[in-house]
């Protein structure tokens, strides 16, 4: 016999997805740091906002809409590279780390945004691109003149006279990683594009040399530093001939190598320590172990790390097991529940958007899912990473030809599968699901020309749905996927439990809905996340003893005793008793 539904209708007041905050004090958390209890925004800066009308986002778009980032209630803001570039991998390319690419603005443009954001309380977070320089760095160009140049040793080279370097695999260059020069008769060595050229970490000169430039931004005032494509920065440099295959798990063998330990300790001792800043490593490693060995207090070399693992579980559109994910999820927070620290993210700018990866794209439930995989992003263990129009639920973008596109990952991807006589209608049909372009197209702002992007023509084509999907119609809307994002974060903000709570999964192998709670002291907070577009029942002892409803993206919530029955793409957070 069916059970008698107990419909509870949870009126909270004017806003589905208001927030409460508790009225007790906090429980107070030993080494409690801004870093951990922080929100992170991340912000693609030729994307965010164009003042000039040159069609590339620039600082003095961020300084227009500081008080934007601010009604976010993110606490720091980590922007992609803005230097001196000859932008071949969109700024990841650096060819002057001292100077700011003009289009972006000056010097005096950036100090500005920078007391913009740290008069509101956000911390800034740079990128650090040293693994690789550009190749139009003076400190190459130089290099390729002579063996004898004193910047020779900067790089990684292998000397012709040994005969061809053995094969490795570059990321972005489908003819490996070694490329000739002609002056010095030898080959250098790019891990990405061939106009990346890796830097050499084994001579403590260079090393010097970036210790010397983030000294430089700190003493700007940045914060922090986000260390780019790090596990590669130190090398074996004997350059073996690596077993076959090994390109498939390249971080295992091209990352981590132990002198790597030792140049961070270095680097903690001249530039994190003294200037009181945190560093974030992009990359973890291919182990737990790895992880910790970067990110473990005692170690003093980085103080977090973003791993890939979940990222990597949904590149093809046939996409993930909810299982799976909880059980990635579940063993990463396991394993830093008593040391270390991690970052939590589902999206950047080098993957496809969040809705279409992990949640649904389609106009019924994007919103829906947006805001269902926010509040998943931001009552985790680990400092939360949202990328600039997740907040809106911003979408892929249609480019089913390789005309289309700019970016060199996806340009290399295409030549690769190529020469490798693959099924190419299948091929772009998973370009255009999963490439990195997706997540780069202008901040959909309102429903005027190009989003209000720009007065100019766009660097990227706008999205096509920005009149449906842009903040100026969101922000009216008390339920939208904007005011649910912000409500989130002050949530999160206000109540540690979410920072420092212990984490544990309740039933693992649900395939629909993700259920969690949340402990610290005697705050208990049990989180529900329906990740179908149907609906989906749970039971749970733990829901006989409900306190209060504190976040749902619905108006109503069902349920009958232990049993809860979630709509597509709910989202629940009750404290319990
Ligand atoms: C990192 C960046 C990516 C860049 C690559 C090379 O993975 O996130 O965007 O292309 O490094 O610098
Ligand atoms: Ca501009």
């Amino acid at each position: 016999m069916k059970k008698i539904i107990l419909l509870l209708l949870i009126l909270l007041s004017m806003n589905s997805c208001k927030e409460k905050t508790t009225t007790q004090t906090e429980p107070t958390t030993d080494n409690s740091t801004w870093w951990k209890e922080g929100v992170l925004y991340q912000i693609y800066p030729q994307s965010f906002k164009d003042t000039n009308g040159d069609g590339f986002g620039d600082f003095g778009g961020v300084i227009e809409q500081l008080d934007y980032i601010e009604s976010l209630g993110v606490t720091m803001v980590w922007m992609n590279p803005f230097f001196e570039s000859p932008l071949v991998d969109n700024g990841y390319d650096v060819s002057d780390y001292r100077a700011i690419h003009p289009r972006y603005g000056t010097m005096e443009d950036f100090q500005e945004m920078l007391d913009g954001l740290k008069s509101r309380g956000i911390k800034f977070v740079l990128d650090v691109v040293v693994n690789h320089s550009s190749n139009q760095h003076e400190w190459f160009k130089q290099a390729c003149s002579s063996r004898d140049n004193k910047y020779y040793n900067y790089y990684h080279w292998w000397p012709a006279e040994k005969g061809k370097p053995p094969y490795r695999h570059s990321l972005f260059d489908p003819e490996g990683a070694w490329d000739y020069n002609q002056a010095t008769n030898s080959y250098y060595l790019h891990t990405f594009a061939e106009a990346q050229p890796d830097l050499n970490w084994e001579n403590p000169k260079l090393r010097q040399e970036v210790y010397d430039i983030m000294k430089f931004w700190a003493e700007k005032g940045v914060d922090g530093f986000r260390m780019d494509a790090f596990q590669f920065a130190s090398k074996d440099i004997t350059f073996p001939e690596w077993p076959e295959g090994h390109e498939k798990d390249f971080i295992k063998w091209y990352g981590m190598r132990p002198q790597l330990h030792d140049y961070l300790k270095e680097m903690y001792k001249e530039v994190i320590e003294p200037y009181n800043v945190f560093a974030v490593a992009e990359g973890s490693g291919s182990t737990l172990k790895d992880a910790h060995d970067l990110v473990d207090e005692d170690r003093k070399e980085l103080q977090t790390a973003y791993h890939f693992e979940y990222v990597d579980m949904s590149r093809t559109p046939v996409g993930y097991k909810l299982a799976d994910f909880k059980e990635v999820f579940t063993r990463w927070d396991k394993s830093f529940a008593e040391k270390g620290w991690i970052a939590i993210f589902l999206s950047n700018h080098d993957n496809a958007r969040l809705v279409n990866r992990f949640g649904n794209a389609s106009p019924e439930f994007r919103a829906v899912s947006t805001q269902m995989l926010n509040t998943f992003l931001l009552s985790m263990r680990g400092t939360p990473y949202t990328y600039y129009g997740d907040e809106l639920g911003m979408t892929n973008i249609d480019m089913p030809t390789i005309e289309e596109y700019v970016d060199i990952e996806a340009i290399g991807r295409f030549k690769k599968a190529q020469a490798a006589n693959a099924d190419m209608d299948e091929f772009m049909e998973v370009l255009n699901y999963s490439s990195r372009e997706n997540a780069r197209t202008p901040m959909q702002w309102n429903d005027s020309v190009n989003s209000g992007f720009t007065i100019g023509k766009p660097w990227k084509k706008v999205n096509e749905n920005y009149k449906e999907i842009n903040v100026e119609q969101q922000d009216k809307d008390p339920k939208s996927v904007l005011n649910h994002f912000r409500s989130m974060v002050k949530f999160r903000n206000n109540n540690k439990v979410l920072v420092y709570g212990d984490y544990q999964l309740l039933q693992a192998e649900h395939p629909e809905i993700y259920a969690f709670t949340r402990i610290l002291d005697d705050k208990k907070m049990l989180v529900l996340l329906n990740f179908t577009n149907h609906n989906s029942s749970i039971t749970l002892s733990q829901l006989n003893n409900i306190n209060e409803t504190l976040i749902n993206n619905y108006e109503t919530l069902n349920i009958d005793n232990d049993e809860i029955t979630l709509k597509p793409y709910q989202a629940v957070i009750v404290s319990i008793k």
